[in-house]
């Protein structure tokens, strides 16, 4: 099956990388070409300048871009060039009414669409330990599963399109709740003068250990969260309250979050 993967950032240039090692044949994209270019030199697989060009052959187009309007104006040029019948994932998150959009428009153009959401950052999607959840049908998953497989550890079916962004967003609930003690843990150590090192090692053996702990625990005992709340954190703690919002639900430490992190 012939691969395009669209979006070589962080997320995405990890998960090109280990798609390429697999064997899979491999072209990619990224609109800031030069990246492209040094990644394909580097692993061994094609580029392309443009997404119509990237489009050319590709049974399964992938992509991980920044943010929905990232997203829209690449899935838009895809369904443009790419053929009848092409599999596309979205890896990057995104709402759940933007990715039923992005459905609609494939299924428009008799392309196949799935989000494909994934979870664990860089230090797991090094590893290949990403965890995936899956919106759409489970019979194209299934064609596409071994490749996605290159770099994940799970593979969570979740039901229709944009059911894996929801599962995602749950995920970030929980992960904003643990930076957001982590950041109040510090100045609770900072007023009563504790030993930082000694607090994390109680916090990462114990009850509270979690991924999101360990893999911020550096920054912690320097007193350096900015690592911790990113741009991205940002945009996801928008699509989570957005989501609340319109179930009407109140989730008053998710809300508190974003109003503290985005002000
Ligand atoms: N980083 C994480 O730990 C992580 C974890 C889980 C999920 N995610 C999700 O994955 C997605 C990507 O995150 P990331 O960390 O890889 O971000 P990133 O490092 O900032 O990379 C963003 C990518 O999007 C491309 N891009 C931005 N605007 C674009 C546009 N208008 N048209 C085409 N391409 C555009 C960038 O291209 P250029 O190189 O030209 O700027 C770059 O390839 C986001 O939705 C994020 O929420 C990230």
């Amino acid at each position: 099956m012939n691969v395009c993967y669209i979006g070589l950032g962080s997320m995405g240039g990890r998960i090109a990388k280990h798609i390429s090692r697999a064997g899979f044949t491999l072209t990619v994209y990224n609109r800031t070409v030069s990246k492209a270019k040094a990644f394909a030199r580097k692993n061994q697989c094609g580029y392309d300048t443009s997404i119509k060009e990237a489009c050319v052959g590709a049974q399964l187009i992938m992509m991980c871009v920044f943010d929905e309007a990232a997203s829209w104006s690449v899935i838009k040029d895809i369904v443009a060039h790419a053929k009848e019948g092409t599999i596309i994932i979205d890896n990057g998150t995104a709402s759940f009414e933007h990715t039923k959009r992005m459905g609609e428009l494939c299924r428009q153009h008799k392309m196949h669409f799935l989000d494909g959401p994934v979870s664990g950052a860089e230090p797991l999607a090094d590893k290949a330990q990403l965890a995936m959840s899956v919106g759409g049908e489970k019979a194209v998953l299934n064609k596409v599963k071994k490749i996605l497989m290159t770099f994940c550890r799970s593979i969570t079916h979740m039901g229709p399109i944009g059911s894996g962004q929801l599962c995602k967003i749950v995920n970030l609930l929980v992960g904003f709740h643990t930076k957001q003690g982590l950041r109040e843990g510090l100045e609770f150590v900072q007023a009563y003068g504790l030993d930082k090192k000694k607090v994390l090692k109680v916090i990462l053996d114990g009850s509270s250990y979690s991924y999101t702990a360990h893999k911020n625990a550096q920054g912690w005992v320097k007193g350096n969260l900015e690592k911790m709340v990113t741009p991205l954190t940002k945009k996801d703690s928008v699509i989570a309250v957005n989501h609340a919002k319109n179930k009407k639900l109140r989730l008053q430490a998710t809300e508190l979050f974003a109003t503290i992190i985005n002000k």
